[in-house]
């Protein structure tokens, strides 16, 4: 298919390597748009790993993706395939008033990084903040730090909280697929799509992870007709053995679990 370079599915979602430009439109709609595109502030050419004082900064390679802000053509069409919308920086792009901006306070101390990041929604509501520490060494959470620009899981799934009726989530600029593993946590549908290859096979592991470990907890089984390969093996395989019976790359196993 044009646009589509390639495509996963894993369990109820569909991860798709492409640029969004081209794939969005040859999707369907959605109930909720939740994304994080570039904001054209460079954080991905090495802007991160100059600042870090509280801990060893790490260096993504010189990434330019982030030196341009997401165009307004995507935002056009992010706002065409969802109904509700929850899109990160949007105080860098050209989106109309709105009640309801979701802030994220980083609680960074005094150093030159942004006290916050806001979230533009076309919610009817009122502002929402959550203070999530996420630079140096007593940061919230214990997911591993796969992308320059890598958002904490538990503000993503914070986010899915103001979406409760929405059961299929759009995330256009996937990055690590950190909206796709709290779709995974909460039961949602997701399609995520990403350009760069390397981000994308990170994300397809951990969201592949992510859907595992909810099968674990899950008590009903699927019938045997509707059991697709990861499914298979999350029911058949013993618990030991599913990191190697993983359809995605060894070595991506190997740098999730070494940071
Ligand atoms: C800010 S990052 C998203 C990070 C993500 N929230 C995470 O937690 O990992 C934006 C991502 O959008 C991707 N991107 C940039 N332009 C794109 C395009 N036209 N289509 C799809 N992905 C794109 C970049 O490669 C980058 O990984």
């Amino acid at each position: 298919m044009p646009g589509i370079i390639k495509e996963e599915r894993i369990g109820g979602q569909r991860l798709i390597l492409g640029d969004c430009l081209e794939v969005m439109p040859l999707l369907g709609k959605v109930d909720a748009v939740v994304t994080d595109p570039p904001y054209g502030i460079g954080e991905a050419a090495g802007k991160n790993k100059s600042r870090g004082k509280l801990a060893v900064a790490v260096d993504y390679g010189d990434l330019e993706w982030d030196n341009e802000p997401c165009p307004p053509k995507a935002l056009s069409l992010m706002r065409h395939c969802g109904n509700l919308q929850i899109i990160w920086g949007g105080n860098f792009f050209d989106l109309p008033p709105t009640s309801c901006y979701l802030v994220w306070d980083k609680m960074n101390g005094k150093t030159d990084f942004a006290d916050c990041e806001l979230a533009w929604t076309n919610l009817k509501q009122a502002v929402r903040l959550i203070k999530w520490q996420w630079n140096g060494m007593i940061r919230k959470g214990h997911e591993p730090r796969c992308h320059p620009t890598q958002k904490p899981l538990g503000v993503m799934k914070w986010c899915l909280e103001h979406l409760p009726d929405s059961q299929t989530i759009l995330d256009p600029f996937m990055g690590s697929g950190t909206t796709g593993v709290a779709c995974a946590n909460l039961g949602r549908k997701f399609i995520g799509i990403e350009i760069e290859e390397k981000y994308f096979d990170i994300a397809c592991k951990r969201i592949d992870q992510a859907q595992r470990q909810g099968q674990l907890f899950q008590p009903e089984k699927p019938k045997a007709e509707q059991l697709d390969t990861h499914t298979y093996m999350t029911n058949t395989v013993p618990p030991e053995r599913r990191e190697t019976a993983s359809p995605y790359p060894k070595t991506l196993v190997g740098k999730l679990a070494g940071r």
